[in-house]
């Protein structure tokens, strides 16, 4: 765990460490503003001890330069902006070069931050959001190592007490916790995570945060005829579940339904994976995201309805999986042919859409590991987004302001020809193969009301990462979250 806090720019900086920040300029690296002071306590030096360390200033670089006892601290990290002028602070730089110096200093048990040096709120929460996700480390089960101790970060400002500064901070704990505790379910193995005990979490932590929770076991699952979340989860020692978490405050503004993927482990059922199926404890990171948005939603008091309907499945095999061929019928009674059961995603959703939309939201937002196909065209760094074409595009600069990179990609209209079926209403894979990631999408649109705002993000790429890098650590990411909070907000303010 890590607390932050501001202190006072001018007063002396006692930590384990300071980090301060640097720019590539193009004479070669330069200190960006806030590491005056320190600078000055070294006697003027930091910058020749940082060419003599052949810095570049350039993002992901943090170099320790020891202080030699002329600074209260013994340690200094220079953490590279990647950005050339001294006084471009862009947040998302901010937040990518704090955190990895934070990764860097695993036993500094106290931190000083020594960027910018101003009350910027914006800024103030790029720092701390850095510190508090660059901090994260998931160790539930390596009992050798440490337990991770209480951590402070001090962040220093010209004015502790800035109203705008003290909200900053208040808003990245919730934001980032959110984030961290949607990396601890997604790093969690199937063996420790399955439907029934993810269904017990999100009710626990739903509750907590003062949200109704519903959760519709396997016999509610029969009533309520959700033939597809029934028939991916049949396969499994564990029955599926859907969980409906809701949050409604006194006056809402508008209404917003989240939908996520939650497949606690994706075998590919019979149509079994060939490759990279241990990264498949990951298919419930859309899950994880949106259960954690509506609670930090929650925690934030935004003035907007929300509920996340949350289906849960493990795509297992055995002799109850569904099959190839198989002909499923979903909650509103259409019907859907199999042809692969690896593409069991679009199903759960498929049903849980139909769901979310009974309440006749104003907005949908839903997010899954999809496809292969969005990692192919988009690769781990970068999210597919698509939908109804202003909100979509909308979302896309929203998340972008918070940090998370995302693109737009479109449904073409003519794909949907591709999932016709000879025998139900849609299949849920085409004989051709290309534009996977937008033939989901297409699927997945059947199953929206005309004319509703709506958007599918597909982060099957982005969730989960084989190495760390900025402010992420290797394996889950909690990619989204950041997103859904920030398109949360802005409807809330509108
Ligand atoms: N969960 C996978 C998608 C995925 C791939 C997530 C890589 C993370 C990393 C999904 O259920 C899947 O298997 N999709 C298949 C569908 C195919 C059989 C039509 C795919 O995209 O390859
Ligand atoms: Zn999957
Ligand atoms: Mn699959």
């Amino acid at each position: 765990m890590t607390s932050v806090s501001l202190i006072d720019s001018t007063a002396p900086l006692t930590a384990d460490a300071i980090v301060i920040a640097t720019v590539c300029t193009a004479d070669g690296v330069a200190l960006a503003d806030g590491a005056a002071g320190v600078d000055a306590a070294l006697g003027g030096v930091l910058l020749a001890a940082l060419r003599a360390m052949d810095a570049t200033g350039k993002a992901d670089e943090a170099i320790k330069i020891p202080t030699l006892g002329k600074s209260a601290a013994p340690l200094v990290v220079a953490a590279g902006l990647g950005v050339a002028e001294p006084s471009t602070l862009d947040p998302e730089s901010v937040r990518r070069a704090v955190g990895t110096a934070l990764r860097g200093l695993e036993s500094a048990q106290r931190v000083a931050v020594a960027i910018g040096s101003g009350t910027d709120p914006e800024l103030v929460q790029a720092i701390s959001d850095g510190a508090l996700l660059g901090g994260y480390r998931f160790t539930r089960y390596k009992p050798s190592a440490k337990p991770a101790a209480l951590r402070r970060v001090d962040i220093a400002v010209t004015e502790p007490a800035h109203a705008g500064a003290k909200a900053a901070i208040r808003r990245s704990k919730i934001i980032t916790e959110a984030v961290n505790n949607t990396r601890d379910l997604v790093n969690t193995p199937a063996n420790h995570l399955n439907p029934v005990t993810f269904a017990a979490y999100a009710r626990e932590h739903g509750e907590a945060a003062g949200l109704a929770v519903e959760v519709l076991d396997e016999r509610a699952l029969k009533r309520g005829r959700y033939g597809a979340i029934l028939a991916v989860g049949g396969g499994a020692a564990t029955p599926p579940r859907l969980v409906r978490l809701s949050y409604q405050p006194a006056r809402a503004r508008t209404s917003v339904a989240l939908v996520g993927k939650g497949i606690t482990f994706d075998t590919g059922g019979l149509n079994l994976k060939v490759a990279n199926m241990a990264e498949m404890k990951s298919d419930m990171a859309g899950a994880a995201a949106v259960i954690e948005s509506i609670i930090a939603a929650a925690r934030l008091k935004l003035p907007i309805a929300i509920t996340a309907t949350v289906p849960m499945a493990e795509n297992a095999v055995s002799g109850s999986s569904y099959r190839p061929s198989d002909i499923l019928e979903l909650r509103d009674g259409r019907t859907v042919e199999i042809d692969n059961t690896d593409a069991e995603g679009r199903l759960i959703l498929a049903d849980a859409i139909l769901r979310a939309c009974e309440d006749s939201p104003d907005y949908l937002i839903e997010t899954a590991t999809l496809t292969g196909g969005q990692v192919v065209a988009l690769g781990n760094g970068t999210s597919g987004v698509m939908g109804s074409e202003a909100f979509r595009d909308r979302v896309v600069a929203l998340g972008a302001a918070a940090g998370e990179s995302l693109w737009p990609m479109p449904i073409p209209p003519r794909l949907r020809k591709a999932l016709d079926s000879p025998v139900a209403d849609l299949v849920n894979v085409p004989k051709d193969r290309t534009a996977s990631m937008l033939i989901a999408a297409a699927f997945l649109s059947d199953f929206v009301p005309e004319g509703l705002e709506w958007v599918h993000m597909d982060i099957a790429g982005p969730a989960f990462l084989h190495s760390a890098s900025g402010y992420n650590a290797q394996g889950g990411t909690g990619v989204i979250v950041r997103t859904i909070l920030a398109s949360l907000a802005d409807l809330a303010a509108s």
